[in-house]
């Protein structure tokens, strides 16, 4: 009896510490590091760089969420700065945005692009998990708020991060825009039906994703393209809603209230109930090409002349993120020792609205409470569990 109650209280204070566990980059007398510009960084122990952003509100002894945001194929970490704006306090005024960077495989930006494409040998997948490494080290990051979102085949790299069985315990919720997710198939047959490999390393797993109707790079339908096979977007949102146990048809809305009578842009939402929405796919409408959705000139409807959208994706991707928070206080554990011991997102704010809210005062709340333990010898199991998840590092 006294060794249950050794173990009850073991396992609670092992519980505590791990919802509690804090980036050592946390640190009042951390030297200052200015706030609301760029920041460009070369990795410690390697070639690869990135660039980040500090919010003004960003204070060294205060945990804070973060953003990757990947830039598409033959594009640069600024030019997806200049993109997505999330860097502007109109979108974003309390979250670290972090700019990764990929390799140029030839002598023209072309050959510029992520693990995932086609020709791509790099494992982006490591060096992302170097760079988060890296920042919480030196920055006070909320390990439970860790987002991905990026742009055409950046917005393939969140895909692979979200089915990567180590980074989808990192990473709270995804949303990809306009994304190539290539499948890796030979025979690229039919694109509605085409296998999709995905190995995510927790359940529920938050996916917001975009397409344009007119999509002229990385069509809706999908289809070969550069020697590898696109799935249809309709069948990779439908395939992410499968995996996530959301059966039934998904609810069907316009993107904006208001306006949405002279708009085609539509909603889907997956999930009923608390799961409302866990997967939301967002079709920007008939005339919005291969862009990142704004009512407002950027570079992509400028360069395709289209659009402008009905509504901002930015702001829509910050209202999703402000609903999801990783419970355990982010893991980057080995997931294949951890076994069972899922670290499921849970719902935490209120139902998105379209408006450009930035401030995620709506994410908080308790996690969903993990399953009882009954037997002394499962107390005990747990509790090596839980030293056994505390004491492994960060690195995924
Ligand atoms: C970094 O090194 C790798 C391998 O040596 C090389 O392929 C790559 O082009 C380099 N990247 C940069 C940004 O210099
Ligand atoms: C989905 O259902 C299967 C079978 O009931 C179960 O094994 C799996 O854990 C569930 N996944 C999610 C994400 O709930
Ligand atoms: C990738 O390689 C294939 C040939 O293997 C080529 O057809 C394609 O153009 C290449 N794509 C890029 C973006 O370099
Ligand atoms: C789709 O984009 C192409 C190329 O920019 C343009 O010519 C065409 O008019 C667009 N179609 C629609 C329906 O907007
Ligand atoms: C629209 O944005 C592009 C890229 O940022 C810029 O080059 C162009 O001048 C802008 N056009 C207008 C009309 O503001
Ligand atoms: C989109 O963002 C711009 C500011 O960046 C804002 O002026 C505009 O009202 C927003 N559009 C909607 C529909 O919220
Ligand atoms: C991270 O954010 C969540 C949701 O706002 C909050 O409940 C949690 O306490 C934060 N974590 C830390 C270490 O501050
Ligand atoms: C997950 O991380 C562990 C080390 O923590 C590593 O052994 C394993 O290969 C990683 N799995 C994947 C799919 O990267």
């Amino acid at each position: 009896m006294v060794a249950v109650q050794f173990a009850v209280s073991l396992l609670a204070a092992s519980t505590a510490a791990a919802t509690t566990k804090r980036s050592s980059g946390c640190s009042a007398d951390k030297a200052p590091v200015s706030l609301g510009e760029r920041h460009d960084v070369t990795l410690s122990n390697s070639n690869r760089t990135y660039m980040y952003f500090l919010p003004t509100t960003y204070q060294p002894d205060k945990p804070t969420p973060l953003i990757l945001s990947f830039h598409g194929a033959s594009r640069t970490s600024d030019w997806q700065a200049d993109l997505d704006r999330l860097t502007d306090p109109y979108f974003n005024t309390d979250h670290i945005v972090v700019y990764p960077q990929a390799l140029q495989y030839g002598d023209t930006s072309e050959f510029i692009y992520w693990q995932g494409a086609p020709n791509a040998t790099a494992d982006d997948v490591g060096y992302v998990s170097n760079v988060l490494d890296e920042l919480d080290g030196k920055l006070c990051i909320n390990q439970s708020r860790i987002y991905a979102t990026g742009k055409s085949q950046g917005g393939g790299m969140t895909g692979v991060l979200a089915c990567d069985l180590n980074a989808s315990r990192r990473i709270a919720a995804f949303a990809p825009v306009s994304g190539a997710f290539y499948t890796g198939a030979k025979e690229c047959g039919d694109p509605s039906t085409l296998a999709i490999s995905c190995n995510p390393g927790r359940d529920d797993i938050p996916i917001l994703d975009f397409h344009g109707g007119n999509d002229t790079t990385i069509s809706i339908h999908g289809g070969p393209r550069n020697g590898g096979c696109l799935p249809s977007i309709r069948h990779w949102v439908a395939e992410w809603a499968e995996r996530n146990n959301l059966t039934g048809k998904p609810s069907e809305q316009g993107v904006l209230s208001s306006s949405s009578s002279s708009s085609s842009a539509r909603e889907y939402r997956y999930g009923t109930g608390a799961e409302d929405g866990l997967v939301t796919f967002v079709y920007d409408g008939v005339h919005v090409n291969h862009d990142w959705p704004a009512t407002f000139n950027n570079s992509d409807n400028w360069a395709h002349q289209s659009g402008p959208a009905a509504f901002n994706a930015s702001s829509m991707i910050m209202d999703f993120f402000a609903k999801y928070t990783l419970p355990d206080g982010g893991s980057g554990d080995d997931a294949t020792s951890t076994g069972a011991a899922s670290s499921t997102a849970v719902q935490t704010g209120s139902p998105s609205t379209s408006t450009p809210s930035t401030t995620s005062s709506a994410a908080s709340g308790s996690p969903r409470s993990g399953s009882s333990v009954k037997t002394e010898s499962l107390v005990v199991t747990c509790v090596l569990l839980v030293f056994t998840l505390a004491s492994s590092g960060f690195s995924w």
